[in-house]
């Protein structure tokens, strides 16, 4: 996700938020994809990497829903996989962002009310955004009941020295974060999924280690966790 550098103040608030959303701010979502160009490109590969392998546990997914999909980074990724994908995002501003980059669909929403008939998405993806939510299992409720197949999940991880590193770098766009660990993202997802759930997959990556591969290690910088879910009973 893209990490945004530098300092905000955040503007308007957002619905079922404790807080207003940092990224409302013009200026924050003017930015925001140049972490990606930058100096998070090599966080973007391994990230990206670790989903992808998620990924192949959906072999006959075809469309996706990202929620919170910010600028469209994941959303135009899923899209160059040739899925149908879709993205949502509360903030006119990152809204405005992806516009300028290709022409979606992108739906202006809310994540804890999504605007969609149960079950019409093959998946559906979180990327760096339970962080900013005011009610993630609500969220993740959400999430599953418009899921057919499954969720797909990523998320800054609580017990590592990246999310550290994060909260020390004294960015205000990180105060309005909460940090999960790999138990608790775990737990949440199956708290919100009932007895939808089926298998739960998670890796991490181990970003800055170059060498190493993302591997189910519990203080890995970025958690990428897979939901595989049945149909509804
Ligand atoms: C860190 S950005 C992640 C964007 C994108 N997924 C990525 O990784 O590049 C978090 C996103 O969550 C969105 N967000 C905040 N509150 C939300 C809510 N209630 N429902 C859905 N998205 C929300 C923000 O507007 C923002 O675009």
């Amino acid at each position: 996700m893209g990490r945004a550098p530098g300092s905000t103040e955040a503007r308007a608030g957002k619905e079922g938020s404790p807080e207003p959303n940092p990224f409302d701010d013009p200026a924050v979502a003017a930015r925001y994809e140049r972490w990606y160009a930058g100096e998070g490109a090599e966080a973007d590969v391994r990230e990206r990497q670790l989903l992808g392998r998620l990924l192949a546990d959906f072999p006959q997914a075809e469309s996706v829903l990202e929620v919170g999909c910010g600028t469209g980074h994941f959303t135009r990724w899923m899209g160059n996989h040739d899925f149908r994908a879709t993205g949502l995002d509360p903030s006119w501003a990152m809204l405005a962002e992806t516009a300028r980059r290709d022409h979606g669909p992108y739906v202006q929403g809310d994540g804890h009310g999504l605007p969609f008939h149960d079950q019409t998405f093959d998946l559906v993806m979180l990327i760096t955004t339970l962080e900013f939510l005011a009610d993630p299992i609500r969220v993740l409720t959400e999430a599953t009941r418009v899921a057919r197949q499954g969720l797909l999940i990523g998320a800054l991880n609580r017990n590592s020295l990246l999310a550290r590193r994060y909260v020390r770098s004294g960015n205000p766009l990180w105060k309005s974060a909460h940090f999960f660990s790999v138990n608790e993202l775990t737990d949440m997802t199956v708290k919100a999924a009932g007895r939808r759930l089926g298998a739960v997959a998670w890796k991490t990556t181990l970003w800055p280690l170059r060498s190493l591969p993302a591997l189910p290690l519990p203080w890995g910088g970025f958690i990428g966790l897979a939901a595989r879910l049945h149909g509804p009973t």
